[in-house]
């Protein structure tokens, strides 16, 4: 009768001969065993990289003019960094490696980024408030998509103020944007 008990540990203490009398092997197992250590070591690194992004307080709900908005564009101390789109303004400071100073999307810190958007041009907007009525319906919805974009990845802060536009007394519970529709819709 064979004796099962005797052949497990035999396999096994065959294989370690095998592996530490062939240099080659050996060479292999300790390639494989460094291999996994430096990948184990790179997922270990890479977390904290992560957490490095502080984020900043939420913002209070308040509307802007062109004109208080401008500063927001992150070179402030607290780096905030606010944008508008189809009249609603909202807090992108999360997305400082776009809007930041430096970033591919610079121009749009602190403007509004309508015009730009549905032109598809990342250049500054123009000095003043812009109603965008020259703009056409394509364009216009193209304002629209932009911003149920930023809706979803963004806080809202508030509106963006038309030149005389009072600005809205906003509740401590008023979370939610007051809907597209009612800022620069042009529907026909
Ligand atoms: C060669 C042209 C372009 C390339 C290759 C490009 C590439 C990209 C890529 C890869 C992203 C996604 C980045 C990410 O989520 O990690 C992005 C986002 C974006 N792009 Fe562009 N882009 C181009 C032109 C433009 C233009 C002309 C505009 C403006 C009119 C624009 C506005 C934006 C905006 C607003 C975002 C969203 C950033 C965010 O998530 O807040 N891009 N682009």
């Amino acid at each position: 009768m064979a004796d099962d008990s005797s052949v497990k540990p035999g396999l096994i203490t065959s294989i370690f001969f095998e592996i530490i009398q062939s240099p080659l092997n050996l060479v292999l197992v300790l390639l494989i065993v460094f291999l996994v250590y430096k990948i184990i070591k790179s997922r270990q690194s890479d977390e904290p990289v992560r957490e490095q992004i502080p984020e900043l307080p939420k913002m209070k709900k308040k509307d802007f003019t062109v004109e208080e908005l401008k500063k927001y564009d992150g070179t402030q101390e607290d780096g905030r960094i606010l944008v508008a789109v189809n009249g609603n303004v909202y807090d992108v400071t999360r997305g400082k490696r776009f809007y930041g100073p430096g970033g591919p999307y610079a121009a749009f810190g602190g403007k509004d980024a309508s015009r730009g958007l549905a032109t598809f041009s990342v250049s500054a907007a123009g000095e003043g408030y812009d109603d965008l009525s020259d703009l056409s319906t394509v364009e216009m919805d193209s304002v629209r998509e932009w911003e149920s974009q930023f809706k979803e990845k963004y806080e809202f802060v508030g509106r963006l103020l038309k030149p005389g536009e009072e600005p809205t007394n906003y509740s401590d519970e008023e979370d939610e944007p007051s809907g597209t529709g009612e800022s620069k819709s042009k529907d026909d």
